[in-house]
């Protein structure tokens, strides 16, 4: 039974606030008394503790996960109409950075059990003008990395990896963002490491690339009002990474608590006909930044959303239009059926609320809710 007096939001925004507020208050308060709020010491000992967790060379902050995919592009001075390969089925800010810098964004149909780049279709789009792999690992679950490396490897490929939504996910034990050439990511407010506004990072284990993301990320200055290339000014707000700083030490916590929640909802819903739940491949270790799952039809799943919602339970469709599908790509010439895995992901995915501090007693009424939805509709 629907019970009226329970609302489940899809995310808690002030949560992670309140489970370490009295340091946040601290750093945040430390960060005003000095009144020092452009680059310092906190986004320097951001730059070193995400490093050291990555287990990377080097982090270069910035304002947000987008500006981080158009830096990381901006460092490999790619020539006009360069081609990147990017999945169709994505946040819309890969192809975004892409297009801006000139470049053109080839799409590639995704892999239906993690949502994914499908790593056998990347050889069929490669052209003498192909130059960079963005592979998203979308939802916390890691791409198929050891064959995007084989592809990039035999044809000179740069890897971009877009960890936004998979920070301190693993594969193979190594974690996300650093088994490419660039790694990207955001701490955007629902993402596993996230601050109190927009903030973002790029990762590399190469020294001259790094120096260059730097330096362009700064205006193309090397050194105070000389410019040495054309830069833009994408920097993490010091208040943000005093925050960051924080909640750095809690991430696997807050990941574990992630797994937990998939872990219930997979015991609970492993059953249930007719509802694919994620998948977590055994090399990886899955961060369930989202907890998506597949239904029959979008006749099912829009019925399911608001029968849920009915319940007081808040869902989200990631992503309602793949990114070949929508105006602003048109130029690309994709069309319906191009890419029919992520064209029928967008009609059956829902997403599922899983935050830290999802409780249990919230989730068995989230499965109870859904379980008598299906058990009605079959
Ligand atoms: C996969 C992915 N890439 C990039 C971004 C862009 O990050 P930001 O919102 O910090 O610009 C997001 C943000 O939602 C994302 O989910």
């Amino acid at each position: 039974m629907a019970d009226s007096n329970i609302q489940i939001p899809f995310f808690d925004a002030s949560a992670s606030y309140h489970l370490q507020k009295e340091e946040i208050d601290r750093a945040i308060q430390n960060v005003l008394d000095k009144g020092a709020f452009i680059n310092g010491r906190e986004v320097e000992l951001f730059s070193y503790s995400l490093a050291s967790y990555l287990g990377v060379n080097h982090v270069v902050p910035c304002a947000n996960g987008t500006d981080a995919l158009s830096l990381a592009l901006m460092a490999l001075e790619l020539d006009k109409e360069d081609e990147i390969i990017i999945p169709a089925f994505n946040f819309i800010a890969a192809a975004e950075a892409v297009a801006l810098l000139g470049l053109v964004p080839v799409f590639v149909d995704i892999c239906e059990n993690d949502f994914n780049i499908d790593s056998s279709l990347i050889e069929g789009k490669l052209t003498s003008k192909t130059r960079a792999i963005m592979v998203t690992h979308l939802f916390g679950a890691s791409a198929q990395m050891d064959e995007i490396k084989t592809v990039a490897e035999k044809h000179n490929l740069y890897i971009i990896e877009d960890a936004a939504q998979s920070l301190g996910s693993e594969y193979r034990n190594q974690k996300l963002g650093t088994l490419g050439h660039i790694g990207c990511t955001s701490f955007f407010p629902t993402k596993n490491l996230s601050c109190f506004g927009d903030g973002g990072a790029v990762f590399t284990n190469d020294a001259i690339l790094a120096g260059k993301i730097k330096m362009i990320a700064n205006h193309g200055q090397i050194k105070k009002y000389e410019h040495e290339i054309i830069g833009v000014n994408s920097r993490l707000d010091t208040l943000q990474a005093a925050i960051l700083n924080v909640k750095l030490h809690k991430l696997n916590e807050a990941i574990e608590a992630r797994r937990n929640i998939a872990n219930l909802y997979h015991e609970h819903l492993k059953d249930v006909e007719k509802v694919q739940l994620p998948f977590e491949s055994p090399k990886t270790v899955h961060s369930f930044n989202q907890y998506c799952i597949l239904l029959e039809n979008k006749l099912v799943r829009d019925a399911l959303k608001e029968y849920l919602k009915n319940a007081g339970i808040s869902t989200m469709i990631y992503y309602p239009k793949p990114t070949h599908l929508q105006k602003a790509f048109s130029i690309c010439g994709g069309t319906e059926g191009d890419f029919p895995l992520s064209e029928n992901a967008c009609e059956r995915i829902l997403a599922l609320p899983i935050f830290p501090t999802l409780d249990i007693q919230q989730q068995h009424y989230i499965i109870n809710q859904l379980k008598t939805f299906i058990s009605d509709a079959n």
